[in-house]
């Protein structure tokens, strides 16, 4: 069934076997422009940008998620069932849920802890934490130790709530369900990989520390994020 009611592209083998995902369509952009050679944008649907190039002569896709699970969940079954896509990898933003976590620190996703029902939902799935692949989060740490890049390998909270009435809630997830940071989309996305029988990653870079109340600002956040994006483009085959 392609193109999809999202993605216009018609020939299947534009897209890479790989796709990495950030919420942003202009990060997209950046990374297609900053990093891809023989560059091919395959989706500019709703402004979705998609891009296939090659990273140092290997190919690579990257396309936009846009924000939280319902953006994530739609885009990811569409490139996983109907474009072949094996791994996603998502390289986004989190807000930190404790003082030990600095801005710009990279954090490798080992599960998604969520309250939303995206799985329940789609599938019948019961439980409250899903689990990335762990075949992919060994090549990433294997990635970031050659590159010289330090990751932290936590479980987050996957939300579908920005703006909470009483933001200290966050202490709570933290303590009860061990998460040390925030962000929208892996829990939906790691669920899609589980039942497509497909491989997702997540890696998240720290825009925002809740507990410290440190914030970026855009600017910083676009150039500070190239160490995520060095790691996930290793992944181009
Ligand atoms: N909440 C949810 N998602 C986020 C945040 C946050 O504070 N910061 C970056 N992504």
């Amino acid at each position: 069934m392609i193109p999809t009611p999202h993605i216009e592209v018609k020939d299947k083998g534009i897209i890479a076997n790989t796709v990495l995902m950030p919420g942003d369509p202009l990060r997209a952009k950046f990374i297609a422009d900053t990093f891809l050679e023989n560059v091919e944008r395959f989706n500019t649907v709703r402004n979705v940008f998609g891009y296939t190039g090659t990273y140092k002569g290997r190919k690579i896709s990257v396309m936009a998620s846009g924000m939280g699970m319902p953006s994530i969940g739609i885009y990811s079954y569409e490139l996983f069932e109907f474009y072949g896509v094996e791994n996603i990898i998502r390289i986004g933003s989190c807000g930190a849920y404790t003082a030990d976590l600095n801005l710009y620190d990279v954090i490798l996703s080992t599960e998604a802890w969520s309250e939303s029902s995206f799985a329940k939902v789609q599938s019948g799935y019961d439980s409250d934490i899903i689990a990335a692949s762990t075949d992919l989060n060994s090549k990433l740490e294997k990635f970031s130790k050659e590159l010289g890049i330090e990751i932290h390998k936590e479980r987050i909270h996957s939300s579908d709530v920005f703006y909470r009435k009483n933001f200290h809630e966050y202490k709570e997830i933290y303590e009860k369900h061990g998460c040390v940071a925030v962000e929208m989309e892996s829990f939906a996305l790691f669920h899609n990989a589980n039942v497509l029988g497909k491989k997702a990653a997540c890696l998240l870079t720290v825009s925002d520390n809740l507990a410290t109340e440190e914030v970026t600002t855009s600017e910083e956040r676009q150039n500070a994020f190239t160490n995520m994006m060095k790691i996930a483009l290793e992944m181009a085959e």
